[in-house]
């Protein structure tokens, strides 16, 4: 069992995992009106990998025997000065994600809640890859800076990752 506070917790926290798909898909369709579909397919793939973090927590409540309430999700920004710009916030984000995973974390140990401690420790380390890969993407774009060939190609090593098959896989890759 988890206790109500934990439970309102990683309730916030799958709304938060929603709205990081949400926000990933509003920077692919960004990405695809610019033209760079390589790098909208990354992004689609990265906010479905988000759906899996979600489907993760929400069995987690379950199993431990508590309710999944749902809330409204905050609408992403849609306006984006460049593809460098999109991954920059990218960055940001999952940095911002990892600030919560930490403060879940922290809760579980302060209600020597050992079982959620143990969920969570997948997320910490799912947090280094998310934040490593960000920061290696962005720079990428940093030494390409606005040269066209370079961008172009960038585009075509991002549109190189495959999307999770389902979300149990994005759940378990
Ligand atoms: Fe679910 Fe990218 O953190």
């Amino acid at each position: 069992m988890i206790s109500k506070t934990m439970e309102k917790a990683l309730n916030e926290q799958i709304n938060k995992e929603l709205f990081s798909a949400y926000y990933y898909y509003s920077m692919a369709a960004y990405l695809e009106s610019e033209n760079f579909k390589g790098m909208a397919n990354f992004m689609k793939a990265q906010a479905f990998e988000e759906m899996g973090h979600v489907v993760k927590i929400f069995d987690y409540v379950n199993e431990q025997g508590g309710r999944v309430i749902l809330q409204a999700i905050e609408k992403p920004k849609s306006d984006y000065d460049s593809p460098q710009h999109v991954f920059e916030l990218a960055f940001e984000h999952e940095k911002y994600v990892t600030s919560l995973i930490n403060d879940l974390v922290k809760l579980a140990l302060t209600e020597n809640d050992f079982a959620t401690k143990a969920f969570l420790d997948w997320f910490i380390t799912e947090q280094v890859e998310e934040e490593a890969n960000m920061d290696s993407i962005v720079k990428k774009f940093n030494i390409v800076g606005t040269n066209g060939h370079g961008l172009l190609m960038l585009d075509d090593q991002l549109g190189q990752r495959t999307p999770p098959t389902t979300i149990l896989s994005a759940e378990e890759k």
